[in-house]
């Protein structure tokens, strides 16, 4: 990759931004992010991790149909950044979507302030720093954008919207590993499977009749495909990136790199002492890797234990091809 240096149309493009106008009549959010550096150990190795307001994942943007949103980026990378937001639809013009070519990255040391409308649209994504393969170093955080007042979700209210970033993790620098790209070796197998940036990710349910959380599920890793699955748990898709779906129970959900999906869960109402086993393992690979989470709820007394739940074969490439067919 070539570094990306601030051209001069750049600074022609910042000079046309200041002209963007705003919608009446709509709602408005502002985020303040310091990107920058922190060491931690997801997997039991320290690493250079991208953060955003030390946070990994970065902080949840959170808004609603129609809102504009600003977001000032503070670069503390010792590189330049760009964010974008994937998914979410840029109306008439590309320039807040932050990708190179349309984009001037954020020099270290600088800051930029994106500002974009999430004109009709709803759904779950997420955003990733799109320069340099620093998402295999984080900097990845997830998007909800709610309906508006008035206008109801076609499902029943859930007790809780829970954000889940599933992908692979390199414990390896992604300077590193993008030196490899630069000398045109192929990248290593990963390390493992992070549930928001944990190798082991502890969920807690209440109990109760009728209880039902709303699980935000994305893929923002770098190339591994991946089978989520939670013990005796069905899962009731919703919604894919920005459009609701007809209802449909799944017992696991292949999800690919970029994707994003929101699924119902329904809570037990007895538990027995029991915890869940939630598994997100990957397709596609010879080897695989797993990530772990486990499902809690107030009584729950024992490990997870008993049948692990089934996943497809590793290259059964048909149950992927069926499941993305199903969605409707
Ligand atoms: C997200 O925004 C909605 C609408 O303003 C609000 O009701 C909700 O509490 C917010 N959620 C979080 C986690 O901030
Ligand atoms: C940089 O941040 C300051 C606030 O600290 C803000 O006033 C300014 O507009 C930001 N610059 C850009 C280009 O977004
Ligand atoms: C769970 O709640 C449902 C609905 O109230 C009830 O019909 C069912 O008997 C309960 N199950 C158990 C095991 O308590």
């Amino acid at each position: 990759m070539e570094s990306p240096f601030l051209p001069l149309s750049c600074i022609l493009i910042s000079s046309c931004l200041l002209l963007t106008t705003v919608h009446a009549g709509s709602g408005y959010v502002y985020y303040d992010w310091t990107v920058s550096l922190s060491i931690r150990s997801p997997l039991g190795v320290p690493k250079q991790v991208i953060v955003i307001n030390d946070m990994f994942p970065g902080p949840l943007l959170n808004a609603t149909t129609n809102d504009v949103v600003s977001v000032n980026v503070r670069n503390h990378l010792p590189e330049p950044l760009l964010i974008t937001w994937n998914g979410v639809q840029m109306r008439r013009n590309s320039w807040q979507d932050g990708v190179r070519g349309t984009n001037c990255p954020i020099q270290p040391g600088q800051n930029w302030t994106y500002s974009f409308q999430l004109k009709d649209q709803i759904g779950s994504f997420f955003y990733f720093p799109s320069l340099l393969l620093q998402k295999a170093g984080g900097g990845y955080g997830a998007i909800r954008v709610n309906n508006r007042k008035g206008i109801p979700i076609p499902f029943p209210q859930p007790a809780e919207d829970i954000d889940l970033l599933v992908g692979d993790w390199y414990n390896v620098h992604h300077r590193d590993l993008r030196q490899m790209l630069d000398q045109g070796r192929h990248l290593p197998r990963p390390d493992g499977i992070l549930i928001n940036g944990h190798g082991r990710y502890n969920l807690h349910f209440q109990p109760g009749s009728g209880l039902t959380y709303r699980l935000r599920i994305s893929n923002v890793g770098i190339r591994t495909s991946l089978n989520f699955r939670i013990q005796d748990h069905a899962l009731l898709l919703v919604e894919t990136e920005g459009s609701y779906t007809v209802k449909k129970y799944y017992s696991s959900l292949d999800i690919h790199v970029g994707q994003s999906y929101s699924v119902l869960v329904r809570a037990k109402n007895l538990t027995h002492g029991h915890s869940f086993y939630i598994f997100v393992s990957s397709r596609f690979t010879k080897y695989e890797l797993l990530g772990l989470g486990v499902v809690h709820y107030p009584d729950s007394r024992m490990p997870p234990s008993g049948p692990i739940p089934t996943r497809p074969a590793p290259f059964d490439f048909g149950f992927s091809i069926n499941q993305a067919r199903s969605i409707k």
